[in-house]
């Protein structure tokens, strides 16, 4: 069995971050996104991977590499704009060849893996299995309407839909796909969709079993996700103290703190990772949180937040809910008159006091 993830696409809804890398890349926990998926694929015993990669695959290579980080086999294919999910399984037909597949999103993350998923594939063998999960708002996604347990319809982004069960992000497939992949047409969105692909294996008579998963599962596309996402995982960790913390600091609750980390004058409340070579001082940094590395913080409380490498936040009495981008400085304005001072990306979101 082998596994495709899917890390083209744009990530608009991500914007800034975006726009100057890839949202599969975002740190959770201090780990991109994309790793998670990884893990899971080859917890489940997979190691020959491919990955569809877009505008970002640079980056995404430079990240990934060979895959021997995960002794797992890596291979890139390319996509050149990104035509939909079931454009990306068509342009991987040579990668994938007659062998049966786990389809992953590079953007979703799910806590418990996909190792009994994969088992439960491989043990029915059904043409393709689909997970899906109940969710509050499943207008955002893909939706299945089931009749005694079996799939009668999807729909993409339904404006109203049918049940609130939504397609996850991890498909498993057999050869079948192709042939439904190359005998759909693209949607009104302009994108050959995956769910109008799996809808022809259920017109055609193909066995498309759905399995309904109870565990934490997140589409990370939206800032309050990548948030959502942060707390959960950061909740499964245990304390590990590398860095320096000088004896006036205080660690509580479950910490993380990195090599070369360096603590001082400090509260650090967890559920909180500080990464490698980042510097807190006279601060506090609030559950939640995870700091990636090269970070400064001085005189300022953080909670609930992410910040990326290389920041830098000087003096700020507070910062919550927020997602702070890579070489980013956040400072205390001296000079008069007093005023906010703001260079900010494209497409960003500032809320001042
Ligand atoms: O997260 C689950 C949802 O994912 C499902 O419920 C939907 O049915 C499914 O269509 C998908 O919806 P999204 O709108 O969230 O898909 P998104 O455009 O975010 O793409 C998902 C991943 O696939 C992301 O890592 C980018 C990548 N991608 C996307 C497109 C459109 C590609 O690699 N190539 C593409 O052409």
């Amino acid at each position: 069995m082998k596994a495709l993830i899917l890390s083209g696409g744009k990530g608009t809804r991500l914007r800034p971050i975006t726009h100057t890398s890839a949202k599969q890349l975002v740190p959770v926990a201090n780990k991109p996104i994309l790793f998670y998926g990884i893990e899971a694929i080859k917890a489940a015993g997979i190691t020959d991977i491919g990955i569809v990669v877009g505008e970002t695959k640079e980056e995404i290579k430079a990240a990934v590499g060979d895959g021997s980080k995960w002794k797992a086999k890596i291979t890139y294919i390319e996509q050149e704009e990104p035509l939909g999910l079931a454009h990306a399984v068509k342009i991987s037909q040579d990668f994938i060849g007659k062998d049966c597949f786990v389809m992953f999103l590079g953007d979703n993350l799910i806590k418990d893996g996909i190792t009994s998923l994969v088992k439960e594939f491989q043990k029915n063998s059904p043409n393709a299995q689909i997970l899906l999960a109940h969710v509050p708002h499943p207008e955002q996604f893909g939706v299945a309407e089931l009749k005694n347990d079996k799939v009668v319809k999807l729909v993409e982004k339904p404006k109203e839909p049918k049940s609130d069960l939504a397609l996850v992000g991890v498909y498993m497939f057999d050869k079948n796909i192709f042939t439904a992949v190359n005998n759909i047409k693209p949607s009104w969105r302009n994108e050959l969709e995956i769910t109008d692909a799996i809808q022809y294996l259920i017109d055609h008579d193909f066995n498309v079993h759905p399995h309904i998963i109870n565990g934490w599962w997140k589409d990370t596309g939206k800032l309050d996700d990548i948030l959502e996402a942060n707390r959960i995982i950061l909740e499964t960790m245990q304390t590990k103290v590398e860095g320096k913390i000088d004896n006036k600091s205080k660690l509580e609750g479950k910490v993380v703190i990195e090599k070369g980390a360096e603590i001082i004058n400090s509260v650090i409340r967890g559920p909180v990772i500080i990464g490698k070579e980042s510097k807190i001082v006279n601060s506090y940094i609030g559950p939640f949180t995870s700091v990636y590395f090269g970070v400064t913080i001085e005189n300022s409380e953080i909670e609930h937040s992410i910040i990326l490498e290389n920041s830098k936040i000087t003096d700020i009495k507070r910062i919550e809910d927020s997602l702070v981008g890579q070489n980013a400085e956040i400072l205390k304005s001296k000079s008069k008159p007093l005023a906010y001072r703001i260079m900010v990306g494209d497409s960003s979101r500032v809320e001042v006091l």
